[in-house]
């Protein structure tokens, strides 16, 4: 079998990394998840100082852009790769509501993409990778043998992520999650550079009513079509 490049995008909490591992484990391949680049992007600008809730001092942040060393490493025992910024292990932080509260404003800037789209472009040069964001099928990989696109609805996908949350211990209430969904969708769509957009070759699955693995099934049969 040769081996491809997986393309997932969609909203927030459409079930992307859920169906991306799953593949990357299938089919032996590496995942790369974007998101969890921006958010520790994000991350750093939080520390720094240069981004809270109400401001962002953007030139700040893209001055300090070669100082940001971001590393996947894969943790065996997890099953996954955990995301290193600077040599810090912040796979848990980078996923709390402070940091997606903020993620999409850091991600509209274009010096912030075009360092994260050329790392991610290295890592899945030779094939044989899922990756997963909202550009990956549009901007980082346009030649993509597999492109999917994944769409529920905000209130399956907010009870999704609340639910997540709850079970990693976070005190978060259903409604804060909802907003933040709402609110990352609109920015991620309408943003200037590489705007959440369905690629025209990419094929859509709405996962609202479909298990992980009738989801699973119906993506591996599109992987064989492929390959
Ligand atoms: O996938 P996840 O929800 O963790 O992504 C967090 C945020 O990072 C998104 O809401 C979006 O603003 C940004 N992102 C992006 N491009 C990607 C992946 C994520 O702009 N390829």
């Amino acid at each position: 079998d040769k081996k491809i490049t997986i393309a997932i995008d969609g909203f927030s909490s459409t079930g992307k990394s859920t169906l991306a591992k799953q593949l990357a484990k299938h089919l032996g391949y590496v995942y790369v998840d974007t998101g969890a680049m921006y958010r520790a992007v994000t991350y750093y600008a939080m520390q720094k100082g240069y981004i809270d809730d109400t401001h962002f001092d953007k030139t700040a942040l893209i001055k300090d852009l070669p100082n940001i060393n971001l590393r996947f490493s894969f943790n065996s025992e997890l099953g996954f790769a955990e995301m290193y910024l600077n040599g810090e292990n912040v796979e848990k932080v980078i996923r709390t509501l402070e940091v997606s509260n903020k993620v999409s404003r850091v991600a509209e800037v274009s010096e912030v993409r075009a360092k994260l789209v050329e790392q991610q472009q290295e890592m899945g040069a030779d094939k044989g990778v899922v990756m997963d964001g909202r550009d990956i099928g549009t901007v980082v990989f346009p030649n993509a043998e597999l492109k999917l696109y994944m769409t529920a609805s905000a209130i399956t996908r907010a009870q999704r992520r609340y639910d997540e949350l709850i079970a990693k211990g976070d005190t978060v209430t259903y409604e804060q999650v909802l907003k933040n969904v709402e609110e990352r969708d609109r920015i991620d769509s309408s943003r200037e550079d590489s705007p959440l957009v369905k690629a025209d070759d990419a094929i859509a699955i709405d996962n609202s009513k479909l298990t992980i693995q009738e989801q699973f099934d119906k993506v591996l049969r599109l992987v064989a079509d492929v390959c």
